[in-house]
């Protein structure tokens, strides 16, 4: 169980927050995940947590018990390091069992714990070297095994299969979801990968520039996000969003030569409020019918296309099944799901609250 409350981090030779104010409850057994735009203060908040960066103000409790000052070692966890940091001259097995040997840990004990980490991990035949011979993922995956053989019932993770490649990733992702469960840790995950973010975490945590932006379940963040950054953020591509009016005699939202269809419930509590419209490229469909648009890029990935295309300044995307065949400067017609619309105010950038829409119209 780990609790923040008012955590603040101003370096020292910097007049700016690192982090704001951050409180949170994190469940013991939970995988909790951070993210967030690079700089937003991921990697520091995980270090306060483990001991290495004294916290400016606000409180830490790991276990209900009060750990400002607490020295890392006494704080019972494992950490991976976004630079991994291996001992250069130690090989990869002295590397693996340096934290097990200095807790005194049964020889026989160690090795078994050596054997199953690298093998999960694939490292088996790398065990005699050193660390300057391997590449930068396999660096990775040593950082990695180490943190798995502590068994250390909180785990913290920075970015950790940030250097491997996509068919690797995928197998440690389920790999250390897999161990975590097994394991009942308690994992702090931070990541930059949106498909991690929403697959292997309990909870996600959204950051920006040191404050919390929202925590809730990946598809609550993925939903119902509570303001534009969130929105934006979470999601690829991104979701489309600008300025609109709102058209109370045709019943639309207008963004720039885009008429979006609303329903009348809609238009009655948007009327009087200075909104912002956004919408996920995979609410747009693109055919024979809807309004149209010019094509600016067309994006094949096997099994899915984006389309890239002007609306008002804004490159809008939308995403649909299959191998789209349209060219760039050809016209396409675009159709937008009225229930999948999110509103932001304007002013504040928080996400607009609507009652509840059952009606769901596509023109
Ligand atoms: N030792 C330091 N001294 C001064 N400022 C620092 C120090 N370490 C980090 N910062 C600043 O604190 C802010 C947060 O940095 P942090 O490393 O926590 O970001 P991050 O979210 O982990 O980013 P990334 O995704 O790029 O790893 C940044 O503005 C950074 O410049
Ligand atoms: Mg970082």
């Amino acid at each position: 169980m780990i609790t923040l409350q008012n955590v603040c981090k101003t370096y020292e030779n910097s007049n700016q927050k690192a982090v704001q104010d951050v409180s949170v409850h994190i469940q013991k057994g939970e995988f909790f995940v951070l993210v967030g735009p690079s700089g937003c203060g991921k990697s520091t908040l995980l270090r306060m947590i483990a001991g290495l960066e004294n916290i400016s103000s606000g409180e830490l409790s790991i276990n209900g018990v009060v750990s400002n000052d607490l020295q890392p070692k006494d704080r019972h966890l494992s950490m991976v390091f976004q630079n991994y940091a291996l001992y250069p001259h130690l090989t990869v097995e002295e590397n693996i069992l340096f934290g097990l040997k200095v807790r005194k840990i049964a020889k026989e004990e160690r090795q078994k714990r050596l054997t199953e980490a690298a093998k999960l991990v694939g490292l088996t035949s790398y065990l005699k070297a050193k660390p300057r011979e391997l590449s930068g993922g396999q660096r990775q995956r040593v950082a990695l095994a180490r943190a798995i053989v502590s068994q250390a019932p909180i785990c913290l993770m920075d970015e950790p299969l940030s250097n491997l490649d996509a068919k690797l990733r995928a197998q440690m992702r389920m790999e250390i979801r897999d161990i975590q469960q097994r394991l009942g840790i308690t994992m702090i995950y931070v990541t930059h990968d949106q498909i991690e973010a929403m697959t292997m975490g309990d909870r996600i945590m959204v950051l920006n520039k040191g404050e919390i932006q929202q925590v809730g379940s990946p598809l609550d963040i993925y939903n119902k996000p509570e303001n534009e950054f969130v929105a934006t953020f979470i999601g690829s591509p991104s979701m489309n969003v600008a300025d609109c009016q709102i058209d109370t005699t045709q019943n639309t939202a207008n963004v720039g030569s885009l008429r979006i269809p609303l329903t009348g419930s809609l238009v009655s509590q948007l009327q009087h409020t200075d909104v912002r419209i956004g919408i996920r490229p995979e609410h747009i469909s693109v055919g024979e019918q809807g309004q149209p648009v010019i094509v600016q890029s067309v994006e094949v990935l096997g099994n899915e296309s984006i389309v890239n295309f002007v609306v008002d300044n804004n490159m809008w995307s939308a995403k649909v099944a299959g191998q789209l065949k349209c060219k760039r400067d050809e016209i396409v017609h675009v159709q937008f799901q009225v229930d999948k619309l999110h509103f932001f105010e304007r002013s504040t950038a928080e996400t607009f609250s609507l009652h509840n829409e059952q009606e769901v119209i596509t023109t």
